[in-house]
């Protein structure tokens, strides 16, 4: 009876011991915008999240509440800037994921956005490399070209930089990409994984499309690739004031977070596209650059270089260079000035 129960508490103890080890918390900053509350649910469904910490200037705790009556298992806690809320949110953070900002409106550009987003960015980054320097750092809001900088500024400011630890989400343009592939070729999503690389924003897009496999008349490569570089415009144009896009964006960021989780706990060859430090166009003077990353333990791992361009695409690559290289010295400038 005795040697029983005593196995029973070794047990116990074996499974506290593995389920805190196993702890991973999750923080979105910005939780109870457009894209925080649906990507917040969904992260909810994540069981490789234990907490799950939603920071917002209003109505994190609301948001949090809501979400808590969820019967799965794990904690949600939620805060705004009271009582020290935003360092609670993010200290022992596994993954900061930053979608607060401001969205465009009809006729804006992602750039329109640098002159409120960049202190958001700033101040959250600030906060990050004080309360969670470890924390691998998901950026969302827009401008990504430039908030990616910025962070990684502030971080190297604070003396806590790793670019393997800085990512910016550009997983919803491959989403498109494979989407918009897949109408106009009648085929399944499933069988289009189109590689997108460079930045996150119009003509920085460049979708690989001659890496498909499948042909397109001129007409319908110009078409495409319009489409997937300005298809952020096209939620913006419907939603006619109202925002930008929420909804599929926070399905690609969840998608994003799953799978830096799954690399982080070791598992082997995921691959996400992501605007990071990258050796790709150093040598042209671009710090940051999108394109297939695989993640690993440390979170970037293996970064893919872009393989074989067709002209057109050389002409993309060519358009994009100098806009980015522009981008990112608006964030580095910002952070220094
Ligand atoms: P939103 O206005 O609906 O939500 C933004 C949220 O951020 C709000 O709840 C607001 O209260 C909060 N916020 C503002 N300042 C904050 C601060 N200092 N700390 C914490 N929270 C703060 O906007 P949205 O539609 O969710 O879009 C958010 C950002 O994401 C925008 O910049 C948008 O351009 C960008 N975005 C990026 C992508 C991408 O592919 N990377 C896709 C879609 C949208
Ligand atoms: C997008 O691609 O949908 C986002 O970057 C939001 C926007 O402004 O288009």
């Amino acid at each position: 009876m005795f040697a029983v129960r005593r196995l029973n508490v070794e047990t116990a103890k074996r499974a506290f011991s593995s389920s805190a080890a196993n702890a991973t918390k999750v923080a979105v900053l910005g939780a109870a915008g457009g894209i925080g509350q649906p990507l917040s649910l969904t992260l909810k469904q994540n069981e490789l999240i234990s907490h799950l910490s939603l920071y917002d200037i209003v109505n994190g705790p609301g948001v949090a509440a809501d979400l808590d009556h969820i019967d799965i298992d794990g904690k949600v806690t939620g805060y705004t800037p009271d009582n020290d809320g935003l360092k609670h949110a993010i200290t022992d953070a596994t993954i900061i994921v930053i979608p607060a900002g401001v969205p465009r409106k009809p006729g804006m550009t992602r750039d329109d956005l640098f002159n409120t987003n960049a202190g958001i960015v700033k101040d959250l980054a600030t906060a990050a490399a004080q309360y969670a320097p470890k924390a691998h750092m998901a950026i969302i809001s827009n401008p990504v070209n430039s908030t990616v900088p910025i962070v990684s500024e502030i971080f190297k400011k604070y003396k806590v930089y790793d670019p393997k630890r800085i990512f910016g989400v550009t997983t919803l343009d491959v989403v498109r990409a494979s989407r918009f592939t897949s109408q106009l070729k009648g085929t399944s999503t499933k069988n289009e994984k189109i590689t997108v690389v460079g930045g996150h924003s119009g003509v920085t897009i460049i979708p690989l499309l001659s890496q498909t496999g499948s042909t397109f008349t001129d007409d319908e490569l110009k078409a495409l690739t319009h489409r997937i570089q300005f298809g952020g415009d096209e939620v913006v144009k419907a939603k006619a004031g109202s925002g930008s896009a929420t909804l599929s964006m926070s399905f690609a960021a969840a998608r994003f977070v799953n799978s830096l989780l799954r690399a982080l706990k070791g598992e082997s060859g995921i691959i996400e596209p992501a605007y990071v430090r990258s050796p790709l166009f150093e040598s042209k003077g671009l710090e940051y650059f999108a394109s297939n990353v695989e993640l690993s333990r440390e979170g970037v791992g293996k970064i893919h270089d872009l393989g074989p361009l067709n002209q057109y695409e050389k002409q993309l690559l060519e358009a994009a260079l100098p806009e980015l290289k522009k981008n990112i010295a608006k964030g580095v400038d910002f952070v220094h000035k």
